[in-house]
């Protein structure tokens, strides 16, 4: 039995994703970029594959997409974007929240000691960034609001169109990291009102390194990766394309698809989701209802969600842990303590991200791997064995 359960750190490409690489690489291997015949071909599918991109998101013309090397480029140019925004109207203060993915956090971290102050406003327990946090932090002096519009280790949506508002109302720029959200729910850049938006070809079933950043007309993005003139000079480098064909296709299947797939996936997400609940002292992180379908994230009080991770892929289940592993030492999630969790409840957590190919016979399977696993590791808990006698009080309200 091999399980995949791990969508939200990358998911397996499409086979109109993979044909279209395939094809691409063999019959389009021409640089965009030349005169000549080989060229222009090539030109012509970078031209295609940007309209039915743009199409897709629903940018207003098709040069508002710069084709990337994914989320982590396509958020550090956006950040880069506001600050150089900033610098220019004279404004200081950036905005974000505090369970961004580490692309947005860090790229915000290296503004700091360029004289920006960086406020990142915490997301209420069930993991949304409510406006009225928005509200309390912002003013004139903004130059940028980046929230991301699905969170990667709980999969909780933000209310991203009145964030936007809220960022234009103070003449600041918007930018959603939505990585997580592109090809798994609706998204327009027109009808959110988003300045900026990331979003990777290998979140929606196309392939690794080739990513979307999205520039509002009128708005030029910064450059981080200096050379040729490519992507309307905003982005050098000769362009990836059969990557870029490949999340062409990728997108447009998902897109097509989204609906079934949203019915689908959230089904199994919701039966899983009850039976693994009836494990006691369990939580499901984050609101029930405003998630993207595949991403759920549980705390099992009293043991270590690393154990969890190790007993499950001995089983053949690949899911993957809330606590990022740096340096030999396991830090707890940054994203979960943002939701107030203490350090105890964060080491018990493990993310289960599922997909459109993840059948109702798999999650039966992991549902039942899952209660034996943990309750083998309880048996094993000290931790666990205090809370069943009285002597430590449980961190959950059952
Ligand atoms: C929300 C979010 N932003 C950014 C990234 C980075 O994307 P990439 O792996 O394409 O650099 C990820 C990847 O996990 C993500 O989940």
């Amino acid at each position: 039995m091999s399980i995949y359960a791990d969508n939200a750190a990358t998911t397996k490409m499409s086979r109109n994703a993979l044909d279209a690489y395939m094809k691409t690489s063999d019959n389009c291997y021409g640089n965009p970029s030349s005169v000549h015949s080989h060229g222009q071909k090539a030109s012509n599918l970078l031209f295609s594959a940007r309209k039915v991109i743009g199409t897709l998101i629903g940018a207003n013309v098709q040069e508002e997409v710069i084709f990337t090397s994914g989320g982590s480029e396509s958020d550090t140019q956006a950040i880069m974007t506001g600050a150089e925004y900033g610098k220019k109207y004279g404004k200081t203060k950036i905005i974000s929240s505090s369970f961004e993915h580490h692309a947005v956090i860090n790229a915000l971290n290296s503004l700091k000691n360029e004289g920006f102050e960086i406020v990142l406003i915490d997301p209420d327990k069930d993991g949304i960034v409510q406006p009225e946090s928005l509200e309390k932090v912002i003013d004139d002096n903004t130059a940028l609001v980046s929230i991301m519009m699905a969170n990667n280790e709980i999969g909780t949506i933000q209310p991203i169109r009145t964030l936007a508002e809220t960022a234009h109302r103070h003449n600041a720029l918007f930018h959603t990291d939505a990585v997580q959200a592109i090809g798994h729910i609706p998204f327009s850049a027109k009808e959110y009102g988003v300045d900026m938006m990331s979003a990777s070809a290998h979140k929606f079933n196309g392939p690794r390194g080739v990513g979307i950043l999205y520039v509002k007309a009128g708005l030029r993005a910064s450059k981080i990766i200096y050379g040729g003139h490519q992507e309307n000079d905003s982005r050098a480098g000769t362009e990836n394309l059969p990557g870029i064909a490949a999340m062409a296709a990728a997108l447009k299947d998902s897109v097509l698809d989204m609906k079934q797939n949203i019915e689908y996936v959230s089904s199994l997400r919701d039966k899983l989701t009850e039976e693994i609940l009836t494990i006691p002292n369990t939580i499901l992180v984050g609101d029930r209802k405003r998630r993207v379908p595949g991403i759920m994230n549980f705390v099992f009080e009293g043991i270590e969600g690393e154990a969890l991770l190790l007993m499950l892929d001995s089983r053949g289940i690949s899911a993957s842990s809330g606590s990022a592993c740096t340096a030999g030492s396991l830090d707890p999630s940054h994203v979960l303590k943002s939701l107030g969790m203490t350090d105890n409840l964060t080491h018990g957590s493990i993310r289960i991200s599922l997909s459109h190919e993840n059948t109702e016979d798999e999650i039966i399977e992991i549902g039942k791997a899952v209660k034996e696993c943990v309750s083998k590791l309880r048996d094993m808990s000290e931790t666990w064995q205090e809370i069943q006698s009285g002597i430590r009080k449980s961190e959950i309200d059952n």
